[in-house]
């Protein structure tokens, strides 16, 4: 079996990558794909870069490329959840593209992908389900906590309140990326289980930004420590 990772930045991979026994390298799309034994696990590990597209097509190149059987993104994102704090996890049960709309046509709902009539796109049980105990387990000496749920994504760092409570009255869910919901429509479109980490960095308001750079590394770690839980217990 083999097991992909990507992460769309390198503090949300960085970890990963110093505890890979690396057996080789495939550049592939400005993509460097890392092939290796992950916590006796057989995997891939890739940094995609930032946004949907790269996002869609580092998921297809680890499927025709590698052939995965599973696939973890794991990174930081904005809360949009009033009761989520910094530092906070969310594992996703299901993903939608917020920044897709093609209501204009009067039969389609905000969100919708008009070819598959689909507005969200459902992670894999059984991995939620080890993502979620696992985060349990990491945050139990910690304050935080770990939520299962929607998970939104758009190609826009969001940084304001209006817009957050918008996006909450829209389309529900925890917290907003900009990579999730592509990685879930290329994994949807190639029948592959996945499951989106994201701890969270920020509160997607005014001050986003400030406390992106203040506390996207710390918040990567309870990312990096629930996928290596994942790789020993699959
Ligand atoms: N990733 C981390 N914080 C985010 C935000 N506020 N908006 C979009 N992506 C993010």
């Amino acid at each position: 079996m083999t097991i992909g990772i990507i992460g769309a930045m390198e503090i949300e991979i960085e970890l990963l990558k110093e505890d890979l026994e690396l057996k080789s390298k495939l550049e592939k799309a400005s993509m460097t794909f890392y092939s290796g034994n992950l916590a006796g696990q057989e995997v891939v590990l890739v940094k995609s870069g930032i946004g949907k597209v790269n996002a869609g097509i580092c998921t297809q190149i680890l499927v025709d490329e590698f052939d995965i059987d599973q696939l973890i993104f794991t990174g930081v994102a904005g809360a949009i959840d009033p009761a989520l704090e910094v530092e906070d996890i969310v594992v996703s049960t299901d993903l939608v593209q917020h920044d897709v709309d093609a209501t204009a046509f009067g039969d389609r709902k905000p969100g919708e992908i008009p070819e598959l009539a689909k507005i969200s796109f459902e992670a894999d049980e059984n991995l939620v389900d080890l993502a979620f105990n696992a985060g349990k387990d990491i945050l139990k000496s910690e304050s935080n906590q770990v939520y299962k749920g929607r998970i939104l994504s758009g190609d826009q760092f969001i940084s304001d309140k209006v817009k957050v409570k918008k996006l909450k009255e829209q389309f529900g869910g925890y917290c907003t990326e900009m990579e999730g919901a592509a990685v879930a429509q290329a994994a949807y479109l190639n029948q592959l289980p996945f499951v989106i980490i994201r701890s969270i960095s920020d509160k997607a308001d005014e001050e986003a930004d400030i406390s992106f750079e203040k506390f996207a590394k710390e918040a990567a770690q309870h990312s990096y420590k629930i996928v290596i839980a994942i790789l020993k217990k699959l």
